[in-house]
């Protein structure tokens, strides 16, 4: 199957996947990969092995300006030195500095992943440690609220991507299909 996928299927311009913390940009991007026979890279991956920390630990020593700044120049990296790849960006790459322009000058296969609100809460209230941003937030009403608030602001960003892809329920097996038969 993947054999046929990639003999059909050629691009010289990276996949790109992104959306808010825990729409599943890693999963569906790694199952894409495969399925393309493309390399994948997950830009907190890419990160971390570049210096050496953990996402947490970049916020601390860094802040999360300094943060911005070594995700955006891992970014242009990516961008400009990688071999075709698949990649997922973190979940604000988009919304900091020109990388939502550099992503979309970089390829056309931008792809948007859009679950409901309350599965995003469902999914990240468990795993907030790991995540800076909302790892503050003690309860699951406050941490509602601060991402409905959030993905408003930051949807302009996402919204420019090619390929809007709004979950429902959806596997991420069906998720990378239908990325598939988008790419034609
Ligand atoms: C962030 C999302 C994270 C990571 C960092 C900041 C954000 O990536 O880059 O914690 O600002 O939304 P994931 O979306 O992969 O969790």
């Amino acid at each position: 199957m993947s054999d046929r996928i990639n003999k059909d299927f050629a691009t010289n311009h990276h996949i790109i996947i992104l959306g808010y913390m825990g729409c599943g940009k890693s999963t569906v991007g790694r199952l894409l990969a495969e399925q393309l026979q493309l390399p994948f890279v997950d830009l907190d991956e890419y990160l971390t092995n570049k210096y050496g920390d953990s996402i947490p630990i970049l916020f601390l020593k860094n802040g999360e300006i300094g943060f911005r700044k070594l995700e955006k120049i891992a970014l242009d990296e990516l961008l400009v030195n990688q071999k075709t790849s698949v990649l997922s960006l973190g979940g604000g790459t988009p919304c900091y500095a020109d990388n939502m322009q550099s992503v979309i000058q970089a390829t056309p296969h931008t792809f948007y992943l859009s679950p409901s609100l309350n599965m995003l809460c469902n999914r990240l209230f468990p795993a907030r440690s790991k995540r800076p941003m909302i790892s503050h937030l003690s309860t699951k009403k406050d941490l509602l609220e601060f991402i409905s608030k959030h993905i408003f602001e930051r949807k302009q960003f996402y919204e420019q991507a090619n390929h809007p892809i709004y979950i429902h329920d959806e596997s991420p097996a069906e998720l990378a299909s239908q990325i598939i038969q988008k790419l034609g």
